[in-house]
């Protein structure tokens, strides 16, 4: 979908095309007859009035569904849950029925502006119900306890009577401890929230591909690799070219990370030579790696300083954390949030209630009215997914005036990337301009800031890759219910050369853990976005004039990039991504070589250290 049409006729509303439904995910059918049941072509004008009217309904439906969300996810009870599925339910049945009905026009070439619309109409609903109210109002009420499943979910460890650890703590339990047994026993724990999970799950994939064939596509995976403006067979394909470019990278840190680990857990746990047990890395899903950098020998320069506890110290607040990143945007020239922003958003984990704690940001009526919803803890780790959240609400406000239809993410690894690319700015230099530390770690200290970047933003690509490789997997059908364990840890394995801490089962289902799968938030988007933001701050630091290493570079306070950034953000999804990226950074083309090169010193240095150590590469 969303291809470049062959036009065979050029009259500004209406003419023929050929050859999309061919090159789409979607199967040629014949088109849907009329509301009324007529068979009789549509013509342009009845195709502006109609998607019009949908792009209309679906915005006042969205706005809707979202507050229902955003109070479910706040305060999770039976009966919050009950009316989000409603209003998850109304808006999902509208926007399948529109993107079943939009096929009626298949047969006309739009003006260019409508003819995109139509095509996101095709794609609105992500999941979709099949034409049946039954099935509908099943499919919505598995989405929403799934999702608040996750939610609430908690460990509560054996014999510490009435304590019970939500996300958030068991996070900071698996990133501080060093102790292997506790971590192993944290790590079961929370898993453990998968299990009773897996047949709804199943049964939810069984209810979005009856919807997704119903629209014309093999499986849901077939329509979630439709949005990027490619056909969808490519786009695995450009995940893939994009991996093996990174690949070399992975695996010099994942060698040298598992030689450190070795030296500091010992031969018993960590194999010379094989996947490293998932519990170690201090991150539950062992997918960021950041928090076991103190567990390695990099060359820490002088001066070199630990944001955690300058924050810590200071008695930063999440408020205070929040502040820091919405004064870059302003720093940019974007406009400071809105009031409602700090009445509305959550920063802090309620003592009283269950809410979704993993970070999100919202524009709850696609206006004025944005939001974030956060678990903060202080610590830097929190710093920057604030800024990666705030990216979210500035892209969001920056589409603002954009019809509904376009406001939206160019593709959904830019909605990511925003943030983050932000986030690469928060460098000594900027960090001393604030006035958060006083002298700036010398230049010799790059390896070990690039060593600190690596360990979150490297290490993660190989999980990014897989969560959906994984869910294509099973909307396919190759990998069914009886395996879905089996197949989640093969690709763990084989990406991330990681191995869970004990043997599991078909009884356990690990993908419901993270929050990505119970919430059904497609993944490939993480995957992009850790590509995109290095080719993003690539551009902007040029277009600031800033040269030298990218590493070095911050963007803070100059409004020529912020200009540009905005300029980007502005289009929301109006155009083909490629188009924006263009506008951005001149290239049509999401190019790893950004990435690589902001790596390379390290990379190098790496590979030194795993020669000398004698440390093998692979598994
Ligand atoms: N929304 C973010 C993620 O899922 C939150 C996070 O980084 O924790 O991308
Ligand atoms: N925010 C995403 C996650 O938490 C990617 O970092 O998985
Ligand atoms: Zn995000």
């Amino acid at each position: 979908m969303r291809l470049i049409r062959v036009v065979i006729c050029g009259i500004a509303l209406t003419c023929l095309l050929v050859g999309e439904a061919a090159k789409s995910g979607r199967a040629p059918h014949a088109n849907p007859p009329n509301r009324d049941g007529s068979k009789a072509a549509p013509t342009g004008e009845e195709a502006e009035k109609y998607i019009e009217n949908a792009e209309k309904e679906l915005f006042d439906l969205g706005v809707k569904a979202s507050r229902a969300s955003w109070v479910q996810e706040n305060f999770i009870t039976e009966d919050t849950e009950k009316i989000a599925a409603d209003a998850n339910e109304v808006l999902n049945t509208a926007s399948t029925k529109y993107a079943k009905e939009a096929h009626r026009f298949d047969g006309l070439t739009l003006a260019p502006e409508l003819g995109r619309k139509r095509l996101l109409l095709e794609l609105a609903t992500g999941f979709p119900a099949p034409d049946d109210p039954k099935a509908q109002k099943e499919l919505a009420g598995i989405l929403a306890s799934l999702d608040g499943d996750y939610g609430k979910g908690k460990w509560c460890p054996e014999g510490e009577k009435g304590k019970c650890l939500d996300v958030t703590a068991v996070e900071k339990l698996m990133a501080e401890s060093r102790d292997p047994d506790e971590l192993k026993r944290a790590w079961v724990g929370w898993h453990a929230i998968g299990a009773p999970m897996r047949q709804r799950y199943a049964r939810m994939v069984e209810l979005g591909n009856a919807g997704a064939r119903e629209l014309g596509y093999a499986d849901v995976g077939v329509l979630w690799r439709s949005n990027y403006d490619m056909p969808p067979e490519d786009f695995a394909k450009e995940e893939d070219r994009l991996w093996e470019q990174l690949k070399p990278l992975y695996l010099s840190l994942h060698a040298y990370v598992r030689g450190q680990l070795r030296k500091k857990y010992g031969k018993e746990l960590l194999p010379a030579d094989g996947p490293i047990p998932a519990h170690l890395l201090g991150n539950i899903w062992a997918q960021e790696w950041n928090n076991v950098y103190s567990l390695t020998d990099s060359p820490m320069p002088p001066r070199s300083y630990d944001l955690t506890k300058i924050l810590q110290e200071r008695k930063t607040d999440a408020r205070g954390m929040v502040k820091y990143g919405e004064n870059f945007f302003v720093s940019l020239g974007f406009a400071p949030l809105p009031q409602t922003f700090w009445d509305r958003s959550l920063f802090t984990k309620p003592e009283d209630r269950d809410v979704v704690c993993h970070a999100s940001a919202w524009d709850v009526d696609s206006k004025e009215d944005l939001r974030i919803k956060m678990c903060i803890q202080i610590r830097e780790e929190d710093f920057r997914t604030i800024h990666h959240e705030l990216g979210h609400n500035f892209y969001q406000r920056a589409y603002m005036d954009q019809p509904p239809l376009f406001q939206g993410s160019a593709n959904d690894g830019f909605h990511e990337a925003v943030g983050d690319t932000i986030a690469l700015s928060v460098t000594p230099e900027y960090l001393k301009k604030i006035g958060l530390i006083e002298t700036v770690p010398a230049a010799s200290g790059d390896i070990d800031y690039l060593l600190q970047q690596a360990l979150e933003k490297v290490a993660f690509l190989p999980f990014g890759l897989l969560v959906d490789k994984w869910r294509w997997e099973v909307f396919s059908g190759q990998v069914k219910p009886e395996n879905y364990n089996k197949a989640w840890w093969e690709l763990r394995r084989k990406y991330q050369g990681i191995a869970p801490p004990v043997a599991r089962s078909e009884g356990d289902f690990d993908p419901g853990a993270k929050y990505h799968v119970p919430a059904n938030v497609p993944y490939a988007r993480y995957f992009l976005a850790r590509i995109l933001q290095f080719q993003f701050q690539r551009a902007l630091c040029k277009e600031a004039g800033i040269t030298g290493p990218l590493d070095r570079c911050s963007i803070y306070g100059n409004k020529t990039a912020g200009e540009r950034l905005h300029q980007m953000l502005s289009m929301g999804q109006s155009r083909p991504w490629q188009e924006a990226l263009e506008a951005l950074t001149g290239q049509k083309q999401m190019d790893a070589t950004a990435l690589a090169d902001y790596f390379a010193p390290l990379k190098a240095w790496l590979d030194e250290q795993n020669k000398a150590k004698g440390y093998p590469v692979g598994w």
